[in-house]
């Protein structure tokens, strides 16, 4: 599905955007770590799949596409992909973990930490 580059210490990870499904939570690992993508048209937001909550998986999550947001199942916390905002306070006030990425032709490239 993807590759991996290293620049400056970062690991960049390479991945084909037409193997992301459209509108749908996808999950990604990479090595040890687990990453939440969702692809919205040409809108692609990156990140931890770990609620910040519990840790529950946000890839099994419901996404809202309209107001761009993805809720946890385990206790419903709801968060915004593009800030990574919590919206259930009353849940978690933590946010979520966005990861920086970009499209470069038919590439998504994330920089991992
Ligand atoms: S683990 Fe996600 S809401 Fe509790």
């Amino acid at each position: 599905m993807g590759g991996s580059d290293s620049s400056g210490g970062r690991r960049i990870v390479e991945i084909d955007i037409d193997r992301l499904p459209d509108s749908q939570p996808t999950r990604f690992e990479y090595n040890d770590q687990a990453l939440l993508i969702v692809r919205i048209g040409d809108k692609i937001y990156v990140a931890d799949d770990e609620c910040p909550h519990e840790g529950c998986y946000l890839s099994d999550g419901h996404l809202d596409v309209e107001d761009r947001t993805i809720t946890c199942l385990c206790h419903w916390a709801t968060f915004k992909l593009d800030s990574g905002e919590s919206l259930t306070p009353e849940v978690t006030s933590k946010p979520l973990k966005l990861l920086k990425s970009r499209v470069e032709g038919n590439k998504l490239l994330i920089e991992l930490e």
